[in-house]
């Protein structure tokens, strides 16, 4: 998804515009939304356990924030987060993956939360950037 597209997905509009990143505008919509000024949602390059960890209790909390499902409390506890994941997937050629890194891909792969809820994708582009910045405790 180009940062464009997913700017658009994390917009108010994103429901009427559609979110697949194929649709585009009918020939007759008029000039492109400046999306990104009117975008309300911010989203830090650097995202921090401290940024992260109600993202994923909102999203995750119900089964992983002191409930034990699946021998993980990464929503509440650093330590779980960044431990080695037992799961992912079963046949993960480059194991070990820490649980965040395992969290993003069944985030991705639609297998968690397995009640068929689903992530918003600036939630999800949260859970990724925690990646990306380095698993950073702060
Ligand atoms: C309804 C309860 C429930 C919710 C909500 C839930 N999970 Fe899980 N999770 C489980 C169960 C049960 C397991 C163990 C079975 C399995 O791996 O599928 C598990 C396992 C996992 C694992 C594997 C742990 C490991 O050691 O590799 C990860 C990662 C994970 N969940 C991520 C998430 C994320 C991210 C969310 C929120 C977006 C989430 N889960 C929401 C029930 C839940």
């Amino acid at each position: 998804m180009t940062r464009a597209e997913l700017l658009a997905c994390l917009s108010p509009l994103a429901l009427a515009a559609g979110c697949d990143g194929v649709t585009s505008p009918p020939p007759d919509a008029g000039p492109a939304l400046d999306v990104e000024d009117k975008t309300d949602v911010v989203i830090p390059e650097r995202v921090t356990w401290s940024v992260v960890q109600p993202v994923y209790l909102r999203n995750c909390g119900g089964c992983h924030g002191g409930q034990s499902r699946g021998g993980t409390d990464f929503a509440i506890d650093y330590d779980d987060a960044v431990a080695e994941s037992d799961s992912c997937p079963p046949d993960h050629l480059l194991r070990p993956l820490r649980v965040a890194q395992c969290a993003v891909e069944r985030v991705d792969a639609g297998t968690m939360p397995p009640n068929g809820v689903q992530v918003s994708e600036a939630d999800a582009e949260i859970m990724r950037r925690f990646l990306s910045s380095g698993l950073d405790p702060e």
